[in-house]
């Protein structure tokens, strides 16, 4: 199976925000992913594929010592089989000037923070009734090191999963 991360490109904006619509309650809206893809200069929006399906993407700011980490999504029927961790991993290899990774997470939200704590993230603090929904997000924070990320990542990714 082949996987490739790249930059995310208008082309794209119609499976992401399938996606998109899927997970998040309070989804961002194609103009806010056609301002990230084509000007907000502190912007890495990236795309992971699978067989050239898009499967995921991801929304990081470069806010000079920060690496923040504002949209992260795996399709609902690719979840669950470490496409989100190998993700994860990749995105923070591409950290290399920043010296921390920050995010926001809600507090109900048990697969992302497993995923992150995974990844020494640590809870920083709480933004109180950040989402619409009245929601609590955690404020998680990660150090970043001068070095490259390296975790023990396992795919598990069949012809069959692809093909849904
Ligand atoms: C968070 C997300 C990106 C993870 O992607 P994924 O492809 O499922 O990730 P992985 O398969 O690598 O699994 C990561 C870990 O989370 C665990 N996990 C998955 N679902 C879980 C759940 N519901 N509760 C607790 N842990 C869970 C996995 O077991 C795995 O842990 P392990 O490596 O210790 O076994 C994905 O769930 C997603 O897109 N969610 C919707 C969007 C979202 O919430 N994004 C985060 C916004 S802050």
């Amino acid at each position: 199976m082949k996987t490739v991360i790249r930059r995310m490109t208008l082309d794209d904006l119609d499976e992401v925000l399938k996606i998109e619509r899927e997970v998040f309650p309070d989804s961002w809206s194609r103009k806010s992913f056609e301002f990230e893809v084509i000007h907000n200069k502190y912007s890495l929006p990236l795309v992971i594929t699978l067989q050239n399906k898009v499967v995921g993407y991801s929304i990081v700011w470069k806010l000079f010592e920060e690496f923040h980490i504002a949209n992260i999504a795996i399709h609902p029927q690719m979840q669950n089989r470490g496409l989100g961790s190998y993700f994860l991993q990749e995105i923070l290899n591409l950290s290399m000037e920043q010296d921390y990774a920050l995010l926001e997470v809600r507090e109900s939200n048990q697969a992302a923070i497993h995923l992150y704590k995974k990844f020494g993230f640590l809870k920083l603090g709480i933004r109180t009734r950040y989402y619409a929904n009245g929601e609590n997000a955690l404020i998680m924070k990660k150090q970043l090191k001068k070095t490259a990320n390296n975790y023990p990542v396992r795919l598990n990714i069949t012809q069959k999963s692809v093909e849904g």
